[in-house]
C-alpha cells in the first residue's frame, strides 16, 4: 500500500521540492495543503502526476480543514511557514498566525488522530556563531533566535517538543541550514541576484558581506527529511547540513563571475537590523545515527545549475520580481 503524505507547504520552495523528491523516489501519494500566500506557487508543482498529487487550497491555521486532512493523512510533513526573515521585520504579525497557530492547528490534528508528524525548522533558531567559533551548531546547542521569523519558528519547534512529552505525539523535528536550488522566491538572496543581473539591474550586498550562511541544496534538505521520516527516533531532533560554510560576498562574486559579470559589479545596501553573523552546522547526528550523505558536494556546480534554471525558467519568477524589488526600495535595500 502507497503511503498517504500529507506535505504542508508544498507549494514554496522546499516543500515542492519534497514533493518532486518523492514522486521520483516513492510510491507515495501527496496531498499538499497550501495557502498559496505570496511565496506559493502553483506553477512549482507543473507536471507531477495527478493520479498522486492533489493540491488543497488553505490554511494551516483553519482547524475544521486540518482536522480533515489529517485523518486522511498516515504522515504529516509540515513546510508551511512564513520563511523571510526580513519579511518578518517589517510586518511580524503572519509569523505567528502560520508559524505558531498553524503548528499548534497541526499539532493537534496528529494528536486527535495518532498520525505520524515531521516538523521542519531551521538552525537560525540558535541565533548566530562569530566568524572564528571553531564550535557548529549541534542537538544540544541552546536556543536564542534573533528575529520574529527564528523566534516564531524556535516556538513552534519547542510547541512539537511539548506535544510529544505531554501527548506522546509520534514526531520528529529537523532543523536545516540555508538551501538554495530551483524554485526559490526571488526575495531570497540567491534567486535575488541572479534575476536581478537578468534583468540588468545590479545585485544587492547588505553591510559588507562578510556574513556567513551554511548551504546546502533543497535535493539534499529532502533526502535527508525521507530518511529522518522514516528511521528517525521519536521524539529526537536532527540537525541537516552539507558542510558548505561560505560569506555572502564570496557567494555573489561567484554569482558575478559565472554570469560573465565583473566581480564587483554589485552595490552595498544598508545591513538588515539584527542580522545574524554565521550560521554552521555540524550533521554528525544525522550522518552517523541515519547514515545520510548529501549528493551535492560541489556547491560551484550546484550554484551554476541553479542560474541555469533562472535563466531557463523565466516565465517561473518574472511575475513575482517588481513586486519584490518595489518592497525592497522601500526599505532601502
Ligand atoms: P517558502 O516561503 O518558499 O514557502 C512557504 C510555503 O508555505 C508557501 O507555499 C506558502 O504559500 C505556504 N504557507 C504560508 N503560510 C501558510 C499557511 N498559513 N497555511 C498554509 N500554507 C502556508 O518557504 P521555504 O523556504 O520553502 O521554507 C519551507 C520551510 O523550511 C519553512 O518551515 C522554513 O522555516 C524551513 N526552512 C527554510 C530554509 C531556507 O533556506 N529557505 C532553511 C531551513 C528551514
Ligand atoms: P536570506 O536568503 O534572506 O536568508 P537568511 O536570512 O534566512 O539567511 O539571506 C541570506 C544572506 O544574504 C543573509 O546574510 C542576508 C543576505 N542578503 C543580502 O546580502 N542581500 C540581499 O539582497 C538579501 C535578500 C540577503
Amino acid at each position: 500500500m502507497a503511503r498517504k503524505m500529507l506535505v504542508t507547504g508544498g507549494a514554496g520552495f522546499i516543500g515542492s521540492n519534497f514533493v518532486h523528491y518523492l514522486m521520483a523516489n516513492t510510491d507515495d501519494v501527496v496531498t499538499v495543503l497550501d495557502k498559496f500566500t505570496y511565496a506559493g506557487n502553483e506553477a512549482s508543482l507543473e507536471g507531477l502526476p495527478k493520479n498522486r498529487v492533489t493540491v488543497v487550497r488553505g490554511d494551516i491555521c483553519d482547524a475544521p480543514l486540518v482536522d480533515q486532512l489529517v485523518a486522511d493523512a498516515d504522515i504529516v510533513v509540515h513546510y508551511a511557514a512564513e520563511s523571510h526573515n526580513d519579511n518578518s521585520l517589517h510586518d511580524p504579525r503572519p509569523f505567528l498566525d502560520t508559524n505558531i497557530i498553524g503548528t499548534y492547528t497541526l499539532l493537534e490534528a496528529v494528536r486527535r488522530h495518532e498520525k505520524r508528524f515531521h516538523h521542519i525548522s531551521t538552525d537560525e533558531v540558535y541565533g548566530d556563531l562569530e566568524l572564528d567559533d571553531p564550535n557548529r551548531f549541534t542537538e544540544f546547542t541552546a536556543y536564542a533566535p534573533s528575529s520574529p521569523y527564528s523566534s516564531t519558528k524556535a516556538g513552534s519547534d519547542m510547541l512539537v517538543r511539548a506535544w510529544v512529552r505531554s501527548f506522546g505525539v509520534q514526531a520528529t523535528l529537523s532543523n536545516c541550514s540555508n538551501n538554495y536550488g530551483p524554485r526559490q522566491h526571488v526575495e531570497k538572496f540567491i534567486p535575488r541576484q541572479i534575476t536581478n543581473i537578468l534583468v540588468g539591474d545590479r545585485p544587492r550586498l547588505y553591510g559588507e558581506g562578510l556574513n556567513v550562511r551554511d548551504w546546502i541544496h533543497a535535493d539534499d534538505h529532502s533526502s535527508a527529511v525521507l530518511r529522518i521520516v522514516e528511521a528517525g527516533r521519536i521524539g529526537e531532533t536532527y540537525l541537516i547540513g552539507a558542510d558548505g560554510e561560505k560569506n555572502n560576498k564570496a557567494v555573489l562574486e561567484m554569482i558575478l563571475t559565472r554570469m560573465g559579470q565583473p566581480a564587483d559589479a554589485y552595490d552595498h545596501v544598508i545591513d538588515r537590523p539584527g542580522h545574524d553573523l554565521r550560521y554552521a552546522i555540524d550533521p554528525s547526528k544525522l550522518r552517523d545515527e541515519l547514515g545520510w550523505r548529501p549528493a551535492f558536494s560541489d556547491f560551484e556546480a550546484g550554484l551554476q545549475a541553479t542560474i541555469d534554471w533562472y535563466r531557463d525558467n523565466e516565465q517561473w519568477w518574472r511575475p513575482q520580481k517588481a513586486a519584490t524589488e518595489a518592497k525592497y526600495k522601500q526599505q532601502g535595500q
